[in-house]
């Protein structure tokens, strides 16, 4: 894993804009992954930026998300195809066909799960990975326990990841107790992986992160097998050596 530490958030969304811009201007028609949470948002408002500034395009990019709440409906303002669009997609050229997030609405939720896991093999697979990381070192929302070779599926959320995002909705009790993500393996699938860890709250996990030592009870672990990882850490979630 290649380790970029910076000062503070700032400085990460900025290098986390940079890295991201210079993949898409080097290939237009890149397969994005996607994250959502509090993390990538300085990095969307740079791409935001940039696009304006500097007319990066994507119209031909292609994204697809790690995950969706179960029940909540697209134009939900805690659904997370409302962040994505609220967030990047309605202030850069992309083509709203071109955005892939799992759909948490429909009954047959299985079925979506095959879905989304065809629809993104059928495209050629993801290029580059946008990851947050849980304080309990879930990414996407494999919570610990989940098995590495997991494709897309329904996860039962845990009280912690409950809690931790509670902050976006009105009432705790409205986060949802479900959601569709991302499996372990279909993320590291991806080509090329970047990790974003901002904040005191990730000082454990980034802490057991570069351990090394991989194990199913702590998810984001499994990205030391991976081969081509960037972690971009600021100096809250990891104090300068
Ligand atoms: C949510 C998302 C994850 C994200 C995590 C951390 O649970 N499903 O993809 O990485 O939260 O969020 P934050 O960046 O807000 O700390």
């Amino acid at each position: 894993m290649n380790i970029l530490q910076t000062k503070g958030y700032d400085e990460l969304s900025q290098k986390a804009a940079e890295f991201i811009i210079s993949k898409v201007r080097q290939n237009p028609e890149i397969k994005l992954g996607l994250a959502t949470g509090g993390t990538p948002q300085g990095l969307y408002d740079k791409l935001i930026h940039d696009h304006k500034q500097n007319f990066t395009s994507y119209q031909k990019v292609t994204t697809f998300n790690l995950d969706e709440y179960v029940g909540l409906e697209k134009d939900h303002p805690n659904s997370y195809h409302f962040f994505m669009k609220k967030t990047l997609f309605d202030h850069i050229d992309i083509e709203p066909s071109n955005t892939y997030i799992p759909n948490g609405e429909v009954e047959d939720l299985d079925a979506e799960c095959l879905r989304y896991e065809k629809n993104i093999e059928e495209l050629g697979g993801i290029d580059l990975q946008i990851l947050g990381i849980g304080s309990n070192g879930h990414i996407g929302f494999n919570e610990p326990g989940t098995s590495f070779q997991s494709m897309t599926h329904i996860v039962e959320l845990t009280q912690s990841t409950r809690e931790a995002n509670a902050r976006f909705f009105n009432k705790p009790e409205d986060v949802p107790t479900q959601a569709i993500t991302m499996g372990i393996k279909s993320i590291m699938n991806a080509k090329e992986i970047v990790l974003l860890v901002s904040g005191e709250s990730k000082k454990e996990a980034i802490k057991q992160l570069l351990s090394e030592k991989v194990t199913e009870q702590f998810p984001a672990s499994i990205l030391n097998t991976h081969p081509n990882v960037t972690v971009i850490v600021d100096e809250e979630a990891l104090p300068k050596l």
